[in-house]
């Protein structure tokens, strides 16, 4: 079955299920949104069922509460879970230093949340979102529909001053309509190619009224697993500054398969 998969939904699928991996008994896991993440949860919901694996997760978005609840994971949201023991999600993009571009699925804010309510964040990703430097793929900006030209407007005089190659931006749609977000707000795709100065970025565009969060993930990610299309997983983790590779064996039997990511 798993020969019907792409080398990139491969890749998708090896390092969800090596990061399934760092789940433990007990633990409270912040469950990312994506089709990586998607798989994760496939995993985990396996887990549950075949294991016994006990574990709370919390969700963040609606599309991953839905996935979770399906494959049989306990679900509480953030409030009633407090702190986490870790998260696991996607990225548009990471860089050495394990910096990352999320939002590309318009859940950048409960993800910025619950990632950093968490002791630990495990990013899966395959291996084409590894970048020398962020910013080829666009940064969303989430922003309150108030305003929401000015905001962008006044976002585009910002970047002029920022070590950035562009400088456009464009309100995502969803069809017809803005695409709106799941607190109700609209995101701003910012088009800048490169960002040379992230972490400067980052704080400059919270400071504008209207902005809600960035997608830009300065210093909370602690480990990457990175999935080939042949198996192969690098693990890599930027506290012990260690990396190391494994491969994970498609079962031809693994129902997961059945089941697409979305
Ligand atoms: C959603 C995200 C996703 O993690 C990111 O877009 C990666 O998605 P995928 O795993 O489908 O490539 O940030 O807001």
């Amino acid at each position: 079955m798993s020969g019907e998969l792409s080398p990139i939904d491969r890749a998708k699928f090896a390092a969800a299920k090596r990061a399934a991996e760092f789940v433990e008994d007990g633990m409270k896991v912040g469950l990312g949104t994506g089709s990586t993440a998607a798989w994760l949860v496939r995993c985990l919901g396996e887990m549950v069922r075949d294991d016994g694996l006990d574990i709370t997760g919390v969700p963040t978005s609606t599309r991953t509460a839905t996935l979770a609840r399906d494959v049989g994971i306990k679900v509480v949201g953030l409030d009633e879970a407090r702190w986490l023991d870790l998260t696991i999600d996607g990225a548009d993009e990471f860089d050495a230093d394990l910096n990352l571009i999320k939002g590309g699925g318009g859940a950048l804010l409960q993800e910025k949340i619950v990632a950093t309510s968490s002791d630990q964040m495990i990013v899966i990703a395959d291996v084409s979102k590894q970048v020398d430097t962020l910013g080829a793929f666009p940064l969303p900006v989430e922003v309150i529909p108030f305003g929401w030209q000015t905001s962008k407007a006044l976002v585009e005089e910002m970047l002029s001053a920022m070590d950035v190659l562009g400088t456009s931006s464009s309100l995502r749609m969803n069809g017809d309509a803005p695409f709106v977000t799941d607190e109700g707000n609209y995101i701003i795709d910012l088009h800048l190619t490169r960002i040379g100065s992230p972490r400067q970025l980052a704080l400059a565009l919270n400071q504008i009224p209207g902005i809600v969060e960035n997608g830009l993930f300065m210093d909370i990610c602690d480990v990457a697993v990175i999935g080939h299309g042949d198996g192969r997983v690098e693990v890599k983790d930027i506290n012990d500054g260690t990396v190391h590779e494994e491969k994970i064996n498609f079962v031809e039997t693994d129902n997961l398969f059945t089941d697409l990511a979305d």
